[in-house]
């Protein structure tokens, strides 16, 4: 009743269109889904346009960024040297580097070197050697509009082991986001993520997942890469999420340093990889955000 008589007034997005030509439509679709069972995204999880072009923006940055760390990685290299690269180009881009004081957390970015999975200190002493694998995970801040993407970098002579690692890994996120569509589910995507890592023998960490991403750098949902075809959050345009499964050559299992209580290392001591993307639900599809 309340939603009938509103039809003419603005939408609830903040888009300026009248409700009826917006999200009327979109919010009845929902409420079935919803009627049904199935877990749905409240409003605040959903951007519109405006929002998303700010997204982009920051998005743009976020690349620019680890563009220039691709450029610079190689042997020898202190971990430092890639959060003053992190500093040094998301500032002269007009944007804060997102982690630097993220509940506590002391650097501008995580690089996690081999058996440690995530959130790895940048830190001086930590210097790149032939044969390492590293994620590098760059977050920015734009105007209050977040993004997140991390890639994978090989250092010198990497056994085959490990290239094939970092290589399923990456073929992870892409076989979740072709799962990516508006009214699937989240689960659709986090099952093909862990089919192909399982496939080849690898497994996904479970207790550490991704996110919504934009207005905040975390949001709702959180995201798995264990779960299944056809559960978790209904999928819906206008939703942003990460794709940023951890992948490990071991078992699943990992720790977190007891001195820093940040860095998450594999509990076996076998490599880890992690790339991680931002996607857009689209009305068609996604839209890739940052990589
Ligand atoms: N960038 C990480 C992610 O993908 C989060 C890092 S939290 C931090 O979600 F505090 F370590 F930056
Ligand atoms: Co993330």
């Amino acid at each position: 009743m309340l939603e009938k008589m509103g039809r003419n007034l603005p939408c609830w997005c903040g888009s300026g269109k009248k409700y009826k030509n917006c999200h009327a439509a979109f919010d009845s679709r929902v409420r079935e889904f919803r009627e049904q069972g199935y877990e749905v995204p409240s409003r605040k999880l959903i951007k519109n346009g405006e929002q998303i072009q700010k997204i982009r923006e920051s998005s743009r940055i976020n690349m620019a960024v680890l563009d220039a760390v691709t450029r610079e990685i190689g042997e020898g290299m202190p971990c430092s040297r890639i959060n003053e690269i992190v500093n040094d180009v998301t500032y002269s881009m007009g944007g804060i580097p997102a982690p630097l004081h993220y509940e506590g957390y002391p650097y501008s970015v995580c690089t996690s070197v081999n058996e440690e999975v995530c959130h790895g200190f940048p830190d001086r002493d930590t210097v790149l050697r032939s044969g390492d694998i590293v994620n590098v995970d760059v977050s920015t801040i734009l105007d209050g509009f977040y993004s997140d993407s991390s890639r994978m970098f090989l250092i010198g002579e990497v056994s085959e082991e490990k290239q094939k690692l970092v290589r399923v890994c990456r073929e992870c996120v892409d076989r979740g986001l072709e799962q990516v569509r508006p009214w699937g589910f989240l689960g659709d995507m986090g099952q093909a993520v862990h089919d192909h890592a399982l496939k080849n023998g690898m497994s996904v960490v479970s207790t550490i997942g991704g996110h919504g991403c934009g207005l905040e750098f975390h949001e709702d949902p959180y995201v798995s890469y264990v779960s299944r075809r056809g559960t978790g959050m209904l999928m819906v345009p206008g939703m942003i999420f990460t794709i940023e499964p951890m992948v490990n050559l071991g078992g699943p299992e990992v720790t977190v340093d007891a001195e820093n209580g940040w860095e998450v290392r594999t509990r076996d001591g076998l490599p880890s990889a992690q790339w991680e993307i931002m996607v857009l639900v689209t009305e068609e599809g996604h839209e890739v955000l940052t990589w």
